[in-house]
Order: structure tokens, then sequence, then C-alpha cells
């Protein structure tokens, strides 16, 4: 039951006590129940929900004199999230559902009526995901190296979404295109620009097999990482390395590892001179030089991945790798030309 409002719009304004009718309700911000005094710090912020103009789309107006009464006479006309969804679409479908979504907890990040964050949100993003997601908080703040996308540009949303989503994980995109959204080399809204690993896993002749599957994170977690460069697993930050197994932890989670440390061999790896192993003699020394002076871990025109030039400084140094029967050659700059045979 509405009641017609009975106090003036002009008798609040001059600083009147608030001795509202419920159905001033009904009228809003316009009117009483929001004027100095009263529930005006409910919508004082610079985002108002749009359906807040009528108060009474969401309590409704009980018996009772209003403030004088007990305070139960604007109950909210249903409970949340029912109350959202009778205007929003439901959240509640998809391959994920975001666990606050599905117990209905809308309150946990959205005011209802307005706030200081776009989207009607409690708090800026990230702190908003960090509220609950404290964890992950804590481990980019000491974390070797965090993820560009993760501290810039819309944050945790560029990737999720912070309802519901036709993918795993809330994430916006199927894994094989998530991350090639931004990492085409083309600059942002924000005016960051992501390498460019697109053209390689999409138009090279040879793709390493992984990133032709779309499974970038078997190399590279999205948020953080405790090791150099945003990698899972170790691999040299820079062009040479200490001339371990180790050093390489990333390539021997699914190579051989014999490939590297088998002196002499005749089936570890192809990269050898009859008996003897060309990476042992290239990477099983005191600095080793890492695969990426020979190899491009995300696609390659050359077979084997291997690259046209390699960086030497700021010199780009070509490799002029051939392949030949049984063999191959190169006449890269830091030595003459080298034939190898099997
Ligand atoms: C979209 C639905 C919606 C609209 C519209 C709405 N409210 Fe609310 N209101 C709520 C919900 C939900 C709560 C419960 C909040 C909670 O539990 O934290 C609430 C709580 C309140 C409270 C209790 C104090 C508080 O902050 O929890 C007051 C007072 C109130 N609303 C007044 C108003 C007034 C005045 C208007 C119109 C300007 C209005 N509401 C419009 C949904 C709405
Ligand atoms: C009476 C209808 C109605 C109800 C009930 C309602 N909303 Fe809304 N809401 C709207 C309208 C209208 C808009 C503006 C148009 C739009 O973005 O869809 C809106 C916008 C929003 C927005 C986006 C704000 C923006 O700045 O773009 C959020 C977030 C939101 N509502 C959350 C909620 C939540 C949470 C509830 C339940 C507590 C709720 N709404 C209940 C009508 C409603
Ligand atoms: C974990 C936090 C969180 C929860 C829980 C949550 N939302 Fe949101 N909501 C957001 C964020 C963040 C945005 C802004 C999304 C964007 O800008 O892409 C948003 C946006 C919206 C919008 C604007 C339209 C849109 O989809 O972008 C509406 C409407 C909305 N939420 C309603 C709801 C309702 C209804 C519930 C409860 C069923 C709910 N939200 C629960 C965080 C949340
Ligand atoms: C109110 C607490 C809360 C807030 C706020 C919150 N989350 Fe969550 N989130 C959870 C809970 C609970 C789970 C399920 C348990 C878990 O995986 O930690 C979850 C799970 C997730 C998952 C994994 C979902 C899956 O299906 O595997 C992602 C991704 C996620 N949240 C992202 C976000 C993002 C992005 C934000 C900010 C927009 C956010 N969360 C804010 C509570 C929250
Ligand atoms: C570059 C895209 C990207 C960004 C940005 C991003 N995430 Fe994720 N997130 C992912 C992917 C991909 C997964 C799935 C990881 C997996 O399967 O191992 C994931 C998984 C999660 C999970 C599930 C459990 C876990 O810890 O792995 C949570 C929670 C989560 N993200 C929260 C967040 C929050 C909070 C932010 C912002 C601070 C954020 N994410 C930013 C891509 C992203
Ligand atoms: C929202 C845009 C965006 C998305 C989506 C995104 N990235 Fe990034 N990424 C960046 C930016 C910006 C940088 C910093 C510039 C650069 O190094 O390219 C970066 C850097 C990187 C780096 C280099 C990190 C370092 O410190 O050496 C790796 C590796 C990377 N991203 C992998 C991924 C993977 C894997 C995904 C998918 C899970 C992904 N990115 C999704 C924007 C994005
Ligand atoms: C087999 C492991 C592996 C896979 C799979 C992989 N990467 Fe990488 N990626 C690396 C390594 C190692 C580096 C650091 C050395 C380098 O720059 O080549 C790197 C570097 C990067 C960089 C930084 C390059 C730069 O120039 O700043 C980005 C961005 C990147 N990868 C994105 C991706 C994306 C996107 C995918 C999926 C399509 C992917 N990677 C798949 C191993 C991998
Ligand atoms: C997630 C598993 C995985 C990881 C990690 C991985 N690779 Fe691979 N790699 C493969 C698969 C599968 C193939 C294709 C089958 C094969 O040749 O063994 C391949 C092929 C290659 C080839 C081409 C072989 C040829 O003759 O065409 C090179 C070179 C290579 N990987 C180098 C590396 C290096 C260097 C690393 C470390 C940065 C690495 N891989 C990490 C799975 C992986
Ligand atoms: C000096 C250049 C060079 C370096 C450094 C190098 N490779 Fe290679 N690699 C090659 C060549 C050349 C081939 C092709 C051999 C053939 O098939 O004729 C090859 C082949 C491969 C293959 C295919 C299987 C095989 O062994 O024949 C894998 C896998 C591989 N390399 C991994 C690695 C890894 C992992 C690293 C770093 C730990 C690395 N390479 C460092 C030159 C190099």
């Amino acid at each position: 039951m509405k009641r017609v409002c009975h106090i003036g719009r002009a008798l609040l304004l001059s600083g009147a006590v608030c001795l509202l009718s419920p159905s001033l309700l009904g009228q809003g911000r316009e009117t009483g129940c929001t004027a100095a005094g009263c529930h005006d710090a409910l919508m004082q912020h610079a985002f108002q929900h749009e359906a807040a103009e009528d108060c009474e789309s969401c309590h409704e107006a009980g018996d009772g004199d209003h403030p004088a009464s007990a305070g139960r006479e604007f109950e909210l006309s249903g409970e949340v999230p029912g109350l959202c969804y009778d205007c929003h679409d439901e959240y509640n479908s998809g391959k994920s559902v975001h666990s606050p979504v599905e117990d209905g907890d809308c309150l946990a990040c959205h005011d209802p009526h307005s706030a200081a964050h776009p989207k009607l949100t409690i708090e800026p993003m990230a702190a908003l995901c960090f509220s609950c997601h404290d964890d992950i908080e804590e481990a980019i703040g000491t974390a070797r190296t965090v993820h560009a996308a993760v501290t810039a540009g819309r944050r945790c949303l560029s990737c999720h979404s912070p309802h519901n989503a036709a993918q795993r994980a809330l994430l916006k995109f199927p894994d094989g295109e998530l991350c090639l959204d931004c990492h085409d080399g083309s600059a942002k809204p924000g005016g960051e620009v992501a390498a460019d690993i697109k053209s390689k896993v999409k138009n090279r002749k040879f793709i390493h097999d992984p990133a032709a599957e779309g499974d970038c994170l078997s190399c590279h977690p999205p948020h953080y990482s405790s090791k150099a460069g945003l990698l899972t697993e170790a691999f040299p930050a820079g062009l040479y390395a200490e001339g371990a197994v180790d050093s390489y932890a990333l390539c021997f989670d699914c190579h051989d590892s014999d490939l590297f440390d088998a002196e002499n061999t005749r089936e570890a790896t192809a990269f050898r001179d009859d008996r003897q192993n060309l990476h042992y003699v290239h990477l099983k020394r005191e600095k080793s030089r890492s695969c990426i002076h020979c190899h491009d871990l995300h696609g390659s025109d050359q077979p084997h991945l291997l690259l046209e030039s390699s960086t030497f400084g700021q010199w780009k140094m070509p490799l002029n790798f051939r392949v030949a029967k049984n063999g191959g050659s190169c006449r890269p700059g830091c030595h003459e030309a080298k034939t190898y045979s099997r």
C-alpha cells in the first residue's frame, strides 16, 4: 500500500527533522529519504544505482510511522539476490560461477545505493578481489616476477569475469585465445603494448607444440612467478647461464635432459656430429649458451624452431642454419661455418 506524501520538499530542505511517511521513499532522492539529516549518506557517492531513484523498487512501505517506530517499516521487498534478479539477468549459468555469486552474496562487492567506484563496487579494482583473495595479493607483493596484466589496465577484469563465464576459472576467453587477445603487439587503451606472440604461434611454419595447442600456461603462470621471467620453472633470464640441468628445468619438464647432459650419444639428440653431442658442447660449460641463442620458444619459419638470427648485444647475428642430409650446417657470427653429420 502506498501513501501520499504529506510533507513537502521545502520543509525538508529547510532543515526540519525527517519525519516522513513511508511513501516518501517512493520518491527517493527527489524528496525526503535522502535529504540532509536522513539517508543522504546512502546516495553521497559518485556512482549511483539507477534503481535507487525509486527507493520502493527495493524497500516496501509497511505500517508504522517512520522514523518514529522501531524501524522495520521499510523492509526489503525481496531477498538478495532474488531482489536483484528481478531487474538483472541471472549470473548462475556457465561453466564457472563465482562462489559469492553462487551464494547470492551480491553485496560482498556491490553497494545497492551508491558507491565511490564504477559499477557500484565497494572497493576499487583490485582491492575488491584482494578482500577475499589475499593470498594472491601477498604472493604478488613478494614474487620475483609479476605479470603486467595483473597490475595495469583493467587488472583482474582483463581476464576474469566477476560473476560467471563460459570458460573454466571465470576466464573471459578460452585458453588458446586469452593470452593472444593482448599479445598481438598492438597498443591497448591504457597505452601498454604486449609483446607480439600471436604472429609466432599463428603464422610461423613451425610452432612449439604446447604453444600451438594454446597451452601457454605450461610455461607461464598467469599472475606471478618466483622464477625469472613469468615462467613456471627455472630458465635463464639472459643469454648465458651456469651449464647445469637445473638452469633449464623448464625445458626438461618435457624434454629428456640427456639431450643436454650426455656427452656422447647416438639417441639423445639429433644435434650431434657422429657421437659428439653439440648441445653438450654449447651448453655444458661454465658460460652456457642458453637455448634462446638458437631456438625461438614460440614459433619459427626454420625447422627445429631454429632462429634466423640470434641477439648478440645490439647485433642481430644471422645463424645461417641449413638442414643437410643426416645433419646440418650453420655460419653464425661467433665462429666459422660448421657442419655436423650423424
Ligand atoms: C536496488 C535495491 C535498493 C534500492 C533501490 C534502495 N535500497 Fe536501500 N537497501 C537495499 C539493500 C539490499 C539493503 C540491505 C543492505 C545490507 O544489508 O547491507 C538496503 C538497506 C537500506 C538501509 C539500511 C542501512 C544500510 O545502509 O544498510 C536504508 C536506510 C536504506 N536501504 C534506504 C534506502 C533509501 C532511502 C533508498 C532510496 C534512496 C533505498 N534504500 C533504495 C536495497 C535497495
Ligand atoms: C528495480 C530494478 C532494479 C533492481 C531491483 C536492481 N537493479 Fe541494479 N540496475 C537497475 C538499472 C535500471 C540499472 C542501470 C541500467 C543497467 O546498467 O542495467 C542498474 C544498474 C546496476 C549496476 C551497474 C551500475 C553502473 O554504474 O553501470 C549494478 C552493479 C547493479 N545494478 C547491481 C544491482 C544489485 C546488486 C541489485 C540487488 C541488490 C540490483 N542491482 C537491483 C535496476 C535494478
Ligand atoms: C566478486 C565481486 C562481485 C560479486 C559477488 C557480484 N558482482 Fe556484480 N560486478 C562486479 C564487478 C567487478 C563488476 C564490473 C564488471 C566490469 O566492469 O566488467 C560488476 C558488474 C555488475 C553489473 C553491471 C553489468 C555487468 O555485468 O557488468 C551488474 C548489474 C551486477 N554486477 C550485478 C550483480 C548481482 C545481481 C550480483 C549478485 C548475484 C553481483 N553483481 C555479484 C563484482 C561483483
Ligand atoms: C566475497 C569474497 C570474494 C571476493 C570479493 C572475490 N572472490 Fe573470487 N572467489 C571467492 C571464493 C570463496 C572462491 C572459491 C574458492 C577459491 O577458489 O578460492 C573464489 C574463486 C575465484 C576464482 C576461481 C574460480 C574457479 O571456477 O576456479 C577466480 C578466478 C576468482 N575467484 C576471481 C576473483 C576476482 C577477479 C575477484 C574480483 C573481481 C574476486 N574473485 C573477488 C571469493 C571471493
Ligand atoms: C592475464 C590474465 C589474468 C589476469 C590479469 C588475472 N588472472 Fe586470475 N587466472 C588467470 C588464469 C589463466 C587462471 C587459471 C590458472 C590455471 O588454470 O592454472 C587464473 C586463476 C585465478 C584464480 C583461481 C585459483 C588460482 O589462484 O589460480 C583466482 C582466484 C584468480 N585467478 C584471481 C585473480 C585476481 C584476484 C586477479 C587480479 C589481481 C587476477 N586473477 C588476474 C588469468 C588471469
Ligand atoms: C590485458 C592484456 C594482457 C593479457 C590478457 C595477457 N598479457 Fe602478458 N603481458 C601484458 C603486458 C602489458 C606485458 C608487459 C609487456 C610485455 O612484456 O609484453 C605482459 C608481459 C608478459 C610476459 C613477460 C613477463 C616478463 O616479466 O618477462 C609474459 C611471459 C606474458 N605476458 C605471458 C602471458 C600469458 C601466458 C598470458 C595468458 C595467460 C598473457 N600474458 C595475457 C599484457 C597481457
Ligand atoms: C615451452 C615453454 C613456453 C610456452 C609453451 C610458451 N612460452 Fe612464452 N616464453 C617462454 C620462455 C622461456 C620465455 C623467455 C625467453 C624468451 O623471451 O624467449 C618466453 C617469453 C614470453 C614472452 C615475453 C617475450 C618478450 O619478447 O618480451 C611473452 C609475452 C610470452 N612468452 C607469451 C607466451 C604466450 C602468449 C604463449 C602461448 C601462446 C607462450 N608464451 C607459450 C616459454 C614458453
Ligand atoms: C609442456 C611441455 C614442453 C616444454 C615445457 C618444453 N617443450 Fe619443447 N617441445 C614439446 C613437444 C611436445 C615438442 C614436439 C615433440 C618433440 O619434438 O619432442 C617440442 C619440441 C621442441 C623443439 C623442436 C624439435 C624439433 O626437432 O622440431 C625444440 C627446439 C624445443 N621443443 C625446445 C624447447 C625448449 C628450449 C624448452 C625450454 C624453454 C622446451 N622445449 C620446453 C614440449 C615441451
Ligand atoms: C647452438 C645452438 C643450439 C642451442 C644453444 C640449443 N640448441 Fe637445441 N637444437 C639445435 C639444433 C641445430 C637442432 C637441430 C638438430 C637436427 O635435427 O639436426 C636442435 C634440436 C633440438 C631439439 C630437437 C630434439 C633433438 O635434440 O634433436 C630439442 C628438443 C632442443 N634442440 C632443445 C634444446 C634445449 C632445451 C636447449 C637449451 C637447454 C637447446 N636446444 C639449445 C641447436 C641448439
